[in-house]
């Protein structure tokens, strides 16, 4: 079982790493094709390297029977929503999925299945503070994308999730505690001059 399991993930990374065509553009997919849902929502705080999220997706029935038949597999992926986009040109969104930095970070990749996916991902601790939402990609035997889903809508504002990020924590201790002995050196030697100043006038 576990050697299979090897087996699979190998020829999965072996068939994202092969070349897809590489000029297939977000707005030319059916972007309803996959109902994506994730457990946390409602701009809920999580915290990286600690907590968890729970990302479950299935076919849109509402399609015809059988669009889904081109689809071998699928790559679930965290994005950055709008608001953590904004003057980060590194993050952009483009329309042509090769260059898009929407959804850098990935979550799974399996085969696909139509239905009963699900997977709980622990948010790793490179990811950084912001807000985010999961894309789920379906490729084509070639691994190019031929259809997504993503739990938030068009605009990408709702069913949001926020990540706070360790690093981001650390340093902010790290500032604070710089602060805290730049305050305590000051007050010592102004402690120290005062008595002096002390000692002088009293003689
Ligand atoms: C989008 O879905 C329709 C069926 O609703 C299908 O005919 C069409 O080929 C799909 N488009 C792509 C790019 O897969
Ligand atoms: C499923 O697909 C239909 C037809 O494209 C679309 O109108 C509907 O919003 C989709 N459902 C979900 C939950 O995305």
């Amino acid at each position: 079982m576990e050697v299979t399991t090897r087996f699979l993930v190998v020829t999965l990374l072996l068939s994202f790493a092969a070349t897809s065509y590489g000029s297939v553009t977000l707005s030319s997919l059916n972007g309803t094709a996959l109902i994506v849902r994730v457990t946390e929502t409602n701009n809920q705080v999580l915290k990286a390297g600690k907590d968890s999220i729970t990302v479950a997706w299935e076919f849109n029935q509402s399609y015809p029977a059988g669009t889904d038949s081109v689809y071998k597999t699928v790559k679930v992926k965290l994005c950055f929503a709008p608001i953590s986009q904004k003057d980060r040109k590194w993050r952009e969104t483009l329309d042509l999925l090769k260059k898009d930095k929407t959804c850098s970070k990935k979550i799974d990749a399996r085969p696909y299945s139509a239905s009963n996916n699900k997977v709980t991902w622990t948010i790793e601790k490179d990811v950084p503070t912001g807000t985010y939402f999961v894309r789920v990609y379906a490729f084509n035997e070639h691994s190019a994308e031929v259809a997504y889903g993503q739990n938030t809508n068009t605009e990408k504002n709702t069913n949001l999730f926020k990540v706070q990020a360790i690093t981001g924590r650390s340093v902010s201790l790290d500032i604070a505690s710089v602060c805290f002995s730049a305050f305590s050196i000051v007050s010592l030697a102004g402690f120290f001059y005062m008595e002096k100043r002390k000692g002088k006038s009293s003689k």
